[in-house]
């Protein structure tokens, strides 16, 4: 089978949906899965948390009011940190009506649910530890739900699951306690580190603005931890301009809130 991560001979790069296809649909909720899904994009990206009780949820920022109506239903409770908050609690929110009235009462979803509607829409997941510093133990947790949902199974691990993050060390946590899993570090290591990402990494996935074909050059040249070619996916490039630009740098993916347009102006 072809590896997880690897972008098809001859096509353009993998265009993935940043945090759901989020310029149509409220970021990180099932319905920018959908909408992913209804432009027939395959792999979308999300960031993963952990709520007071335990609970892993699907949401960008640490705090929940920029994307909740949490000011509202918890005027008392500021700065309103995810890890505050009980699952039972976020579950109140409105996750959709900041975007528009068309999403009025979608959810913060659970990793759990999440992973059901990926799963049954037959996507991929560019799976993101959001602040890992802010929960510790949280890739053992983020590993159980994956292997209850049976997303650890060869068929997924092979071709349907990244697991990436700003934090090195949760990506090597990640890495040592599941080493078939494929792996991303965030951000843009000097090219003399390189090398030591490749040990636990297999993507090295930095912001567009921070590359040039040279870079892209060499981190290719290197073998990741599953002894194929590191692979790069840049973000956030929502224009067709700045994705022609970047697919020259010969980049193997592009994350993107309009994945659509990306995929458009790569092909
Ligand atoms: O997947 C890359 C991108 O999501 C990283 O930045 O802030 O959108 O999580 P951010
Ligand atoms: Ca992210």
């Amino acid at each position: 089978a072809r590896a997880a991560d690897a972008r098809t001979p001859g096509a353009g790069p993998v265009v993935h949906a940043h945090r759901g296809a989020s310029a149509y649909a409220p970021e990180n909720t099932l319905a920018a899965v959908d909408a992913a899904d209804a432009l027939g994009i395959a792999w979308v990206e999300n960031d993963v948390q952990r709520t007071k009780d335990g609970v892993l949820v699907v949401l960008h920022d640490t705090t929940l009011d920029r994307t909740t109506d949490a000011e509202q239903v918890f005027p008392d409770r500021a700065p309103w940190a995810v890890k505050d908050f009980t699952a039972a609690e976020i579950a109140r929110l409105d996750a959709g009506s900041w975007f528009g009235p068309a999403f009025a009462g979608a959810r913060v979803p659970t990793f759990a649910q999440y992973l059901n509607r990926v799963e049954r829409n037959r996507q991929k997941l560019l799976l993101e530890i959001k602040s890992p510093e802010v929960y510790p133990g949280i890739e053992k947790e983020i590993l159980r739900v994956l292997r209850q949902k049976g997303w650890l199974d060869r068929r997924h691990v092979e071709q349907r699951l990244v697991v990436q993050s700003f934090g090195a060390e949760s990506v090597k946590i990640v890495h040592a306690q599941r080493p078939d899993v494929v792996t991303g570090f965030l951000g843009t290591p000097p090219v003399a580190d390189l090398p030591k990402y490749a040990a636990f990494t297999d993507q090295i996935n930095p912001a567009y603005t921070t590359i040039d074909a040279g870079y892209v050059a060499a981190v290719q040249k290197l073998k990741g931890a599953h002894g194929k070619p590191l692979r790069v996916n840049t973000w956030t490039v929502n224009d067709a301009a700045k994705a022609a630009v970047v697919a020259g740098f010969g980049v193997d993916g592009i994350i993107s809130n309009n994945p659509d347009v990306v995929r458009d102006a790569t092909r």
